[in-house]
């Protein structure tokens, strides 16, 4: 299959045949130490690795929520959680052997200084999986194929950047089963929203009020759009957008909107605003609100 191309055919059946931690025990840590990495590569894999080592915490408030049992959600959620934990161990295993300091507490550290808003949504998910129970799995679905699908490219582009060996092929093994991911979420999304009217609204609804790209409620907003910024400089990053939100539009209820897009445009905006004294900030927010009257 070509790199752009993402079978979401047979995705459980894909995902439980080739389950497993990613290997790295083959990988030269001796030429990753050697090689190094740029200080944009630390942030860049750091982030990674925080946010990978957080599934198991999400895992937590997954198994909570109504329908986690399920058997194709059980199935499912028992593999990805452990691919995904060992992502993140990788990650913390080249920038050790690259000379950054990593805690062993890393996972407890990172769910410890979650922000409020991932905190709150600790408590309000599995609330909001009882309350709409038909239609949560449809909002769930989609917001893990955007998030599966910025990752998935996030590693592609990764490995076409660095020099640096062990990352190049770490984010090629990691990149391949973030398209497994991809596909039973996005899958998972088609369904769920193509049967439910009230499913398609609910989504419909987050995705424009409350979206943001993964990684953004553990590291805040800014630090998401600086990791966007590093990763896909300039036309790449429109280009980044562009591509995940056309997929998502495929979806059924879903064809005109860009979260992504939104969702960036928005924090480089407030990026320019807070670079500005303030007084200009304060005429630029009155001249907003007269632009938006
Ligand atoms: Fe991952
Ligand atoms: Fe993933």
């Amino acid at each position: 299959m070509d790199k752009g191309e993402l079978d979401v055919d047979g995705a459980v059946d894909r995902i439980l045949r080739h389950a497993g931690k990613v290997r790295v025990d083959d990988l030269n840590w001796n030429d990753a130490a050697n090689v190094g990495l740029s200080d944009d590569e630390v942030f860049i894999v750091s982030y990674f690795a925080d946010v990978e080592s957080q599934t198991l915490a999400n895992l937590k408030t997954l198994l909570a929520m109504r329908g986690a049992l399920e058997p194709e959600m059980a199935a499912f959620l028992t593999t990805w959680s452990y691919e995904e934990y060992f992502h993140g161990h990788a990650f913390a295993r080249l920038l050790r052997a690259c000379g950054c300091v990593v805690p062993d507490s890393q996972v407890l550290d990172c769910h410890q200084s979650a922000s409020v808003k991932e905190r709150l949504e600790r408590v309000l998910m599995p609330l909001a999986s009882y309350v709409f129970a038909r239609e949560f799995p449809a909002v769930y679905m989609t917001f893990g194929a955007i998030h599966e699908l910025t990752t998935l490219r996030g590693y592609e582009r990764l490995g076409e950047s660095t020099k640096n060996p062990v990352l190049k092929e770490l984010s090629a093994r990691i990149a391949k089963q973030e398209r497994r991911h991809f596909a039973f979420y996005f899958n998972q999304a088609q369904r769920s929203l193509a049967k439910n009217r009230r499913a398609r609204w609910l989504t419909r609804l987050l995705l424009r009020y409350y979206f943001a790209p993964v990684g953004a409620g553990l590291k805040g907003n800014q630090t998401c759009l600086k990791l966007y910024q590093s990763l896909f400089p300039g036309a790449l990053g429109t280009a980044l957008c562009a591509e995940v939100d056309g997929r998502i539009r495929r979806l059924p209820g879903l064809s005109d909107l860009a979260p992504m897009t939104e969702f960036f445009t928005t924090q480089r905006a407030s990026k320019r605003l807070a670079r500005l004294p303030a007084g200009h900030r304060l005429r630029s927010r009155i001249g907003q609100g007269a632009d938006a009257r």
